[in-house]
């Protein structure tokens, strides 16, 4: 055997945090083999053009981009560098969250299921993609002011395709969702709605528990930097029902940031599937303090997603009774009609 090889066998995923690894090495480590590549115009495309051949090219659940329709457009590509046009978002002055600046969408090429009208390539599972790779480059404006942070695009799951965002929680049986932020100064972190437990979010010091929003999970094991292009790799393989065995990982520029093993992302088997990329991203996020100080965009090229089936197959700890948390300490001190005008506001966080 190649001593490289048997090299390979021998070192676990930590091993390679020095080192980078192709797209391929990682599908292949976890099983990963159906495989779908967003394509982009050879030209540019004003925002009503790129809603058509986003439309058209990459299978929108319903065929529908939630907001953003004036913010998006394809765009020479802002480094210079030759090839197809790039995706641009803008985020106007001012914006955050409530629909006011960046877009969402929802894009399943992968799913298989036997409803499924716009079926890619060759899936030819019944659906069950339980492992997952997100793939793309992204480019921040050179300078572009962080603020606060804001969300970027990540995987979703689960039949409830509106909720696991804006302070919508999850049980575990309806949807889970695993965006990115980047944070003050471009600190980087994976932004999840998936089931908490106190202990959970009390005793792991790679998570940040935010009462009635999402869970921050390592926060700053990388950064995003303005002015040049990033390779985001995002790998989620669902924990077995029952079981804190859900794995999530990611990858900058080839370099493993961080790998978790004992996450639990659903407690049914009725989230079956990871669906697909969750095309969400905007400053915030939920009040003017989050806004963008200037119009700005970011860029997206190279977008992917590599699907494997299987759950993830580690040994885990049996999860513990979750709940999600409806902030019942907020409801009693300010009262329903507050409560409902936060839902109404928060409902894009
Ligand atoms: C568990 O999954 C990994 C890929 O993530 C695979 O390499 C391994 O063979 C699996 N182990 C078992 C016991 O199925
Ligand atoms: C997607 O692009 C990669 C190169 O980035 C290529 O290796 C792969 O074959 C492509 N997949 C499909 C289905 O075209
Ligand atoms: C994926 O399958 C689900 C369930 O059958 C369906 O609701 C959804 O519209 C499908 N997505 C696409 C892009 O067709
Ligand atoms: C589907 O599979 C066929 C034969 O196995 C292959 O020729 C073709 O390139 C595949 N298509 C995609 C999109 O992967």
């Amino acid at each position: 055997m190649l001593p490289s090889l048997i090299a390979a066998l021998l070192l676990p995923v930590a091993a390679n945090a020095a080192g980078k690894l192709t797209i391929d090495e990682v599908a292949s480590r976890y099983g990963l083999s159906t495989n779908f590549n967003f394509s982009q115009p050879s030209g540019q495309l004003d925002s009503g053009g790129a809603q058509k051949y986003l439309v058209k090219n990459w299978n929108l659940n319903g065929d529908h981009i939630d907001f953003g329709l004036n913010d998006i457009s394809f765009v020479n590509d802002p480094a210079g560098d030759k090839g197809d046009a790039v995706l641009k978002i803008n985020y106007p002055k001012g914006s955050y969250s409530g629909q006011t600046g960046g877009t969402q969408f929802y894009a399943q090429p992968l799913n298989a299921t036997s409803s499924t009208p716009h079926l890619a390539g060759n899936a030819t599972s019944d659906g069950q993609f339980e492992r997952m790779l997100l793939a793309y480059d992204i480019y921040f404006d050179e300078g572009f002011q962080w603020n606060l942070g804001g969300k970027l695009p990540g995987l979703r799951g689960g039949s409830d395709v509106f909720s696991c965002s804006g302070g919508h929680q999850t049980d575990g049986t309806k949807c889970f969702s695993t965006r990115l932020m980047w944070r003050s100064s471009g600190n980087g972190e994976v932004y999840a709605y998936i089931p908490t437990t106190k202990n959970f979010c009390q005793q792991n010091s790679y998570v940040i528990c935010n009462s009635d929003f999402g869970t921050s999970i390592e926060r700053g094991a990388f950064g995003f930097q303005s002015g040049k292009w990033q390779t985001i790799w995002l790998y989620v393989a669902l924990n077995t029902p029952g079981i804190d065995n859900g794995e999530l990982a990611i990858w900058y520029n080839g370099v493993n940031a961080f790998q978790l093993n004992e996450l639990n992302f659903r407690s049914s088997a009725s989230i079956e599937s990871i669906g697909g990329l969750y095309f969400s991203t905007f400053f915030g996020g939920y009040d003017s303090s989050w806004a963008s100080p200037s119009s700005q965009n970011t860029y997206y090229r190279n977008v992917q997603l590599i699907g494997g089936l299987g759950a993830a197959n580690g040994t885990g700890k049996p999860s513990a009774a979750r709940a999600a948390v409806a902030s019942p300490t907020l409801a009693a001190v300010c009262g329903a009609t507050l409560v409902s005008v936060l839902a109404l506001v928060s409902h894009f966080i």
